[in-house]
């Protein structure tokens, strides 16, 4: 594993995916979602799937150890040789110490963790106009970003569809979930001076440049 090695953390509807997916494509690091690899295991009905899609739906986190499993499996894949991106992961500081450790042995340690931040009036604007590829994941926006036909993938024309924690009671949860949970990785990530805090308010392109600038590859 070499190459690039970020972390992208930060509220629900930050713009994490959108981010992390525009790094693969330039980088080819592979793109972990944790969040996309359990609604995908729900949707098939493997037993990960039915184990976690609980927490999934009501907004709380999925227990460390069966995250931390699910990840170094992940990683030992061979699309991940050159390098990571991994959003939606770590989320708890225990999550970050185990990957701390598992990178460690590796040689291999994390270069930047990414916190990409946004108020709270702009994350719930933008999760309740997602609408999420169910074929490749792509993302678009019902008013910032639609597809060119509704319902439809611009990108492989799968079906576009709307998440079950999309909707008001599940965000507030998930934003209270992060604000005790996942927040607290600023601090650890800031020790480590491995913190790049982004602004996430602004088009696409504008926070794209604003991630290279951070990863220090600000020509792009
Ligand atoms: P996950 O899928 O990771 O959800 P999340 O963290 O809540 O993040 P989102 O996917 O909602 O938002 P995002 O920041 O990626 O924003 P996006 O780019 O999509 O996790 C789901 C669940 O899985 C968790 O609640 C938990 O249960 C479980 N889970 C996952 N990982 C876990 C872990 N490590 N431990 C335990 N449990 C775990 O953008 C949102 C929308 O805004 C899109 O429509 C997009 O097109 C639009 N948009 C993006 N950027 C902009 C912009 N700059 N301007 C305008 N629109 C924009």
């Amino acid at each position: 594993m070499s190459g690039l090695r970020v972390i992208f953390f930060g509220p629900p509807g930050a713009g994490k995916g959108t981010q992390a997916k525009l790094l693969e494509r330039e980088f080819g690091a592979c793109q972990v979602s944790t969040g996309e690899i359990l609604r995908k295991a729900a949707r098939a009905e493997t037993s990960l799937g039915k184990q976690t899609s609980g927490y999934l739906s009501r907004g709380d986190l999925v227990p460390d150890d069966v995250m931390v499993k699910l990840v170094a499996e992940r990683l030992k894949k061979p699309d991940c040789k050159a390098g990571f991106i991994l959003d939606g992961f770590p989320r708890t500081i225990a999550q970050a110490d185990d990957l701390e450790r598992m990178l460690k042995k590796d040689g291999l340690p994390l270069e930047h963790a990414l916190g990409l931040n946004a108020p709270n009036d702009v994350l719930i604007k933008r999760l309740s106009g997602r609408r999420t590829c169910r074929n490749c994941g792509s993302m678009f926006h019902a008013v910032f970003n639609p597809p060119t036909k509704d319902g439809v993938c611009d990108r492989c024309g799968g079906e576009l569809y709307q998440r079950d924690d999309d909707r008001e009671e599940q965000i507030a949860a998930r934003l209270r979930v992060y604000e005790e949970q996942t927040a607290p990785l600023k601090d650890y990530y800031r020790k480590r001076r491995l913190l790049r805090e982004i602004n996430g308010v602004g088009s696409v392109d504008e926070v794209r440049q604003r991630v290279f600038r951070a990863i220090g590859d600000g020509a792009k």
